[in-house]
């Protein structure tokens, strides 16, 4: 039988490389993002108490409405933005579903898709296989800035979406209000959907605001958020996320969501609905991760890598290009097997795989992994 494959360039993801032979060797693993320390046990307690009081059954298709009902509260609270519970929210399972379910509903053969490298991994094959062609602009370190005037020369009659992602996997920077203030002019008056991939909203550090695409008014007619409950809640394993936008595009986004999933683990939903009657649940993820952040940079800080702290995400990235002129993909080999500590190298998100020497670390982890891969990183 032959097989003709429809993503024939997409392989292991570096993920799932990177996590193997940390395990095959023994290393500290900071590669993929999801957390070494529990999630919470008031929120897990809350959703056993949704399996013992009856919330076993399909959920509703787009959601528990009190789900539904608190993320349009947090939309009210953090960003006066108004998303009509009923309407405008779906619950999906996690944010990559929302992803792939909002490519499927809109990219036809030969739409174009602009997306900025380094890009999380799972939008271009969504865009791929449902016969789009990505567009890349390729943003560069140490600071990822992006060049509007390159963008606006990436927009044609074809141009159907753009996939923006702030706070950013894998960089660590974040957009300005300038930058939302740019795409906002640069779209409007046109058809192009913007996918604001937002899985990292609530971990941004040193006082800067969250520039959510809700609160450009323009920019929120032709936006789809994405958000995750795994990257807020601690639980990548639960997977449960969520896309708001508006009533018209949230009806094309159904037709596919109910023929896809349908809809998501119920007890969950209804468990995290009631953990987030209280705010601080995610307000808190800021100080949270900003004390593990400078922890980690306060703990290398006479190594010989170069860094900036990181902006948003629980990512840092570290620059070696004083210690070694190896490509970043064998760097990080060797240093899983020489040094026990796993990392992902960022050409691998990157337009023909540019590689500017930098490594991806984790610090969603306990203060003892941290002191420990600091410890290596200090050695090398
Ligand atoms: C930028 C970005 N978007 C989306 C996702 C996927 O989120 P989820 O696990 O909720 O599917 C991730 C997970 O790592 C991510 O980093």
């Amino acid at each position: 039988m032959n097989i003709t494959s429809k993503l024939p360039n997409v392989g292991t993801t570096i993920f799932i490389v990177m996590s193997a032979l940390a395990k095959e060797h023994h290393a500290i693993n900071l590669s993929q993002g999801f957390p070494n320390y529990p999630s919470s046990q008031k929120l897990n307690d809350l959703v056993t108490n949704a399996m013992n009081n009856g919330y076993n059954q399909y959920a509703p298709m787009a959601g528990n409405l009190d789900l539904r009902l608190a993320i349009a509260h947090k939309y009210q609270l953090l960003y006066k933005s108004t998303y009509h519970p009923e309407k405008e929210i779906t619950v999906t399972a996690g944010a990559t579903q929302a992803i792939y379910t909002i490519i499927s509903a809109f990219i036809r053969r030969n739409d174009e898709v602009i997306m900025f490298k380094p890009a999380y991994d799972c939008y271009e094959p969504a865009v791929e296989i449902n016969g789009g062609k990505t567009i890349p602009v390729q943003l560069s370190a140490p600071n990822y800035k992006v060049n509007w005037d390159k963008v606006a020369s990436k927009i044609s009659s074809q141009t159907k979406m753009i996939i923006i992602n702030s706070p950013h996997n894998p960089s660590g920077t974040i957009w300005s209000k300038d930058d939302m203030l740019q795409l906002q002019k640069l779209t409007r008056n046109t058809d192009i959907i913007i996918l604001s991939d937002e899985v990292y909203e609530h971990i941004v550090f040193d006082d800067a605001q969250h520039q959510s695409a809700c609160l450009f008014e323009d920019l929120k007619q032709r936006s789809f958020i994405c958000a995750s409950f795994g990257k807020t809640f601690h639980n990548t394993g639960w997977k449960i996320g969520y896309c708001c936008a508006t009533e018209a595009l949230m009806v094309e986004f159904r037709k596919v969501h109910q023929f896809n999933v349908f809809s998501v683990h119920h007890p969950s939903q209804k468990g995290i609905a009631d953990y987030m009657q209280d705010p601080e649940t995610y307000l808190g993820l800021n100080t949270f991760f900003q004390r593990k952040r400078d922890l980690f940079l306060s703990l290398i800080s006479e190594s010989r890598f170069k860094f900036q702290p990181s902006q948003g995400t629980y990512f840092q990235v570290l620059d070696y290009s004083e210690i070694t002129d190896e490509s970043d993909v064998d760097f990080a080999k060797r240093l899983t097997v020489d040094f026990k500590l796993a990392s992902i190298p960022l050409s691998v998100f990157n337009t023909n795989n540019q590689d500017d020497k930098v490594l991806r670390f984790c610090f969603a982890k306990t203060d003892e992994t941290l002191v420990k891969a600091a410890e290596i990183l200090s050695k090398i």
